[in-house]
């Protein structure tokens, strides 16, 4: 059966949301497998045109052949440069659909899923050099449980992060099957299994496990660096009118951009006029709406998805 590369989350509420403009200059940050891109082409006129941005080249095999789209194979941290080199001050809309796409999970070899034996890899940029088990060989264990902590919410984070530490200090872990053992047993890390082999995990173990991966994932790709970035650029770039639209799939990222959406400024920090009324570059439109449940139905991987969206005053 041929691979789904990701089903968009929320497609229908997002691209309401952005509100396209036909001749408007949209940016997507997050292209993926290009479905909510080829959603905002299909409302754009001829005169309109959309960046689409992907750090992962793999993503580009989704590309759209139309001349009103431009692939950007870059971080969206870097969304500021880009516009400057394209000669665009002010654009229309921006959506960010954060995270990983289906592919990431089914490409088995990337590594960013403990079902099945791989490298420890979890790169969404494949040309940087640091992979999560380089992430492990150079940590420390209060290190490594403060990642746990918050970016997996693993309440048991400093027990994993000693059992992890205490393996690598014999050998170093360098596989997600390893990974696995280390942390559900305790000990030694094993030898490793052949890449594609699955792994043995209970039902009940399978929460923290992804957690934990999430929490490496993040870590590894600096991905609450890189939001915080983004929201900043998307501040100053937005022209007034223009609108932002953010899919967040757990609560520290959708904690920063609800934060940063009401205060306009990465601490969250509220300004008030001389009335007491809040004073934002933005005006709220979509507080947290999550996908329905006949959407969760068709679509499972849709059920963490968090969208907010925000027109800029
Ligand atoms: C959830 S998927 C987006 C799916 C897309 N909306 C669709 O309809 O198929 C997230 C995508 O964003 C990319 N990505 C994540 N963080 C990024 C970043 N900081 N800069 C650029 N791309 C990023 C990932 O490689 C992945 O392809």
């Amino acid at each position: 059966m041929e691979e789904v590369y990701h089903i968009p989350a929320m497609l229908e509420p997002t691209l309401d949301g952005l509100n396209i403009q036909p001749g408007g200059v949209y940016v997507d940050v997050t292209f993926g497998g290009g479905g909510h891109s080829r959603a905002i082409m299909q409302r754009l006129g001829m005169e309109g045109h959309l960046y689409s941005f992907d750090q992962d080249i793999e993503a580009y095999q989704n590309r759209i052949d139309d001349k009103r789209w431009t692939f950007v194979h870059s971080n969206f941290r870097y969304l500021d440069n880009w516009l400057d080199y394209y000669g665009i001050d002010q654009v229309d809309g921006i959506l960010a659909d954060l995270g990983v796409s289906f592919h990431h999970f089914d490409c088995v070899e990337r590594g960013f899923s403990f079902r099945f034996a791989a490298p420890l890899d979890m790169r969404l940029n494949q040309q940087q050099g640091r992979t999560a088990a380089d992430l492990l060989a150079a940590t420390d264990e209060e290190s490594l449980a403060r990642v746990l902590y918050l970016y997996g919410e693993l309440k048991n984070g400093r027990k994993l992060a000693g059992r992890i530490c205490r393996a690598c200090q014999n050998r170093p872990i360098r596989t997600t099957d390893q990974l696995v053992s280390v942390v559900l047993n305790g000990g030694e890390t094993p030898e490793p299994l052949p890449t594609g082999t699955p792994i043995d995990v209970q039902p009940a173990q399978k929460k923290d496990l992804a957690r934990l991966f999430q929490a490496l994932r993040i870590e590894l790709n600096d991905e609450m660096g890189a939001l915080r970035e983004l929201l900043i650029a998307s501040r100053d770039r937005l022209r007034p009118g223009g609108r932002i639209a953010v899919l967040t799939y757990h609560s520290l990222e959708d904690r920063l951009v609800k934060n940063f959406l009401r205060a306009g400024n990465i601490e969250g920090e509220i300004e008030k006029d001389f009335y007491g009324n809040i004073v934002s570059p933005f005006r709220l439109l979509e507080k947290g709406r999550v996908a329905d449940q006949e959407e969760v139905a068709r679509n499972p991987r849709s059920r963490s998805a968090k969208l907010r969206v925000a027109e800029r005053n």
